[in-house]
């Protein structure tokens, strides 16, 4: 399966010049959407991780599921303000704006590996803040999951050496 064909690229959205990439069309889609989940599974399931942290929103429609296979917990990183008990908070700069991440600072209350899961790696802000959040709450990032990367924003090279790093597709 090409899960090329499932992802809507928007031109001009959510600013001129920009061509999003659209997973609601993928997710629309049962056989695409167990297919992208089974896949993420398999290229990630060998980094033994007890937990999958995902990136609100887009992260979360898929790191749940993936937990669900991995047999893990799930931990949300959100946006400011969503959190109820206290939070560690990183500033991150995005493909196109400024916006924060807070993690629970009680998440990870044992050593746990964690594998980090976004929809999307663009410049790569967003995962970097998200792994920062990860660490500085005391567990240690394993693997980083996504469907798409966008290769031509670099955002891999901003990623921590040491984790692997899977994308789904490329653009
Ligand atoms: C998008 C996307 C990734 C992030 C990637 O999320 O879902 O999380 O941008 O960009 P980066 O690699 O340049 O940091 P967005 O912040 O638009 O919010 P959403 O997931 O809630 O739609
Ligand atoms: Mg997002």
């Amino acid at each position: 399966m090409d899960l090329k064909d499932y992802i809507r690229t928007v031109p001009d959205f959510p600013e001129p010049g920009i061509l999003f990439r659209d997973i609601t069309t993928l997710l629309h889609e049962p056989k695409a959407l167990r297919y992208t989940i089974d896949s993420l599974a398999e290229q990630t399931g060998s980094l033994g991780a007890d937990y999958v942290v995902g990136i609100e929103s887009r992260g979360f429609m898929f790191g749940t599921p993936l937990a669900i296979k991995l047999d893990c917990g799930f931990v949300p990183v959100r946006k400011p303000g969503k959190l109820p008990a206290a939070v560690f908070k990183e500033e991150y700069t995005l493909e196109y704006g400024k916006n924060a991440l807070e993690i629970h600072q009680d998440a990870f209350a044992a050593p746990s590996r964690v594998l980090v899961v976004d929809d999307l790696l663009a410049t790569g802000g967003t995962a970097v803040a998200a792994a920062q959040l990860v660490e500085r709450a005391g567990g240690t990032v394993v693997g980083f999951g996504f469907i798409i990367e966008l290769t031509f924003l670099n955002g891999r090279a901003k990623l921590p050496e040491g984790p692997s790093a899977v994308a789904l597709v490329s653009y």
